[in-house]
């Protein structure tokens, strides 16, 4: 007989269980679960509602419930169809009668949004650690290439020159909002449910604030009937891991692009490269591919998450239990995508040859407008004379440094000779030395203030 049975004559059908029940992922929150009913269980006693022995028994079941679990000991019967009737099921096997005072003006409603929450916010402090891990690599990697100069594109087309240190460091900076992201969605976890009761409060003077803090929270929820249904918190970790890996999986894109024979400009390390069954020539990054690919699973948890919100009414409803599958599977993936993405990092390989002879003269030509820009010219005028330049080497079928002064001159006279300075990949780069620009003056303060980041946050 499940826990609420009494108001029923039948037990419940089995098609509705398997439709119903929970326990074969839920487990997963046995820990917090625990803990719960324990800080639970004590202020219980503080207001007076069980007696100091009665709660010492309580707690010492619980205890023991958790030891079962951890020992894999814990032998779950038909009725278990969630974490919560389990745990309970057992402790009054274990302690008697007085078992069945812990759930006194406590409803599954406001213990599964406290159970939750403590998850999330061990599951964030878990991600922050691996997105850290990678965000190091990203530094470690970008502080071997400053100065190592690779064509810079915009539509996928060669635009201007950077370095490979520049490029690395730009995901740096999105996974730093990651880490910003969570770090805020964590704050908005830590509001305890606990003591909301089913949805209306609790009749008794427990005291909800040193419930909150004695179970990690920063304090408890202000109205209860808004705390046994809101999971604005998960659906801010499912938006905190689908951006992350949208960012994981244009960094994943570069890499199998850049590590594509026709750019050369990367290799993988053998221990994350995958070989062809029937090709033997075959390097493959299947790893950057499944960056690309689960991301598209991460954003479904988050889009079928916000469509299970939309429609429900007031108060707790069963569709709010979906809210855990879909958590999991993201976390999950998340732990499996971070560390190989490091790894990937620490071990790629840069190919400073390989990009220096990818670099094409048309990457000047923004230089060469602003070439002319200091001679005086308006920018929309120098723009259009290079792409006169540009309209006439293509018809002599020479590069823009072979260009003959004459051919310049005759598309504008502010051409002379010192144009041929013009002409240089690394000196195009080392210009840019504004904040947060290209040059590897301006990246080695880039690669300060990262550090700065790193070093502020705790490991
Ligand atoms: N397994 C349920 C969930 O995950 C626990 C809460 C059940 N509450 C209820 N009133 N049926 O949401």
């Amino acid at each position: 007989m499940s826990l609420w049975g009494g108001r029923f004559a039948e037990p419940s059908d089995e098609d509705l269980r398997r439709l119903n029940d929970s326990i074969g992922f839920d487990r997963a929150l046995v820990a917090e679960d625990i803990a719960g009913s324990i800080a639970y269980a004590k202020a219980l006693a503080a207001a007076g509602v069980l007696a100091t022995d009665e709660a010492s028994a309580i707690v010492a079941g619980l205890k023991q419930v958790l030891a079962e679990f951890d020992k894999d000991t814990f032998t779950r019967m038909p009725a278990d169809e969630d974490i919560h009737t389990a745990v309970e099921r057992r402790l009054i096997e274990l302690v008697g009668d007085v078992g069945g005072k812990l759930h006194t003006g406590r409803s599954r409603n406001d213990q599964v949004a406290t159970d939750f929450r403590l998850w999330s916010m061990s599951a964030v402090d878990r991600l922050a650690g691996d997105l850290r891990q990678l965000q190091r690599a990203l530094v470690a990697k970008a502080e071997q290439h400053i100065d190592c100069v690779m064509p810079g594109y915009t539509h996928m087309q060669p635009a201007q020159p950077i370095t490979a240190a520049h490029w690395l460091l730009s995901f740096f900076w999105m996974l730093e909002r990651d880490t910003d992201r969570l770090a805020s969605a964590r704050e908005r976890m830590a509001v305890c449910p606990l003591g909301a009761g089913a949805l209306a409060g609790t009749p008794l003077s427990i005291d909800r604030h040193s419930l909150a803090n004695s179970l990690g929270f920063a304090r408890p929820s202000e109205n209860s009937l808004d705390a046994v249904s809101d999971r604005d918190f998960v659906a801010d970790l499912l938006y905190a891991c689908a951006l992350c890996a949208a960012h994981l999986s244009r960094l994943a894109e570069d890499i199998l692009n850049y590590s594509n024979p026709a750019f050369a400009f990367i290799s993988l390390d053998d221990r994350y490269s995958t070989g062809s069954s029937l090709m033997p020539q075959k390097r493959n990054a299947d790893p950057m591919e499944l960056m690309r690919g689960k991301t598209g699973r991460l954003i479904g948890n988050l889009s079928g998450f916000l469509a299970t919100l939309k429609g429900l009414p007031s108060g707790y409803n069963k569709d709010l239990q979906e809210d855990k599958e879909a958590l999991f599977d993201s976390l999950d993936t998340m732990t499996r995508l971070l560390p190989v993405m490091s790894a990937t990092i620490r071990s790629l390989q840069i190919h400073a040859d390989a990009m220096a002879a990818a670099l094409t003269e048309d990457l000047l030509a923004t230089d060469l407008a602003d070439y002319l820009v200091r001679k005086g010219l308006p920018f929309r005028q120098a723009h259009h004379a290079v792409g006169a330049v540009l309209r006439r080497a293509a018809e002599l079928s020479l590069d823009l440094s072979e260009m003959p002064l004459a051919e310049l001159q005759a598309i504008s006279p502010l051409f002379a000779a010192d144009v041929a300075d013009a002409f240089d990949f690394a000196q195009s780069v080392a210009q840019r030395r504004a904040y947060g620009g290209a040059a590897p003056d301006a990246v080695r303060e880039q690669i300060a203030r990262a550090k700065q980041l790193l070093a502020g946050q705790n490991e």
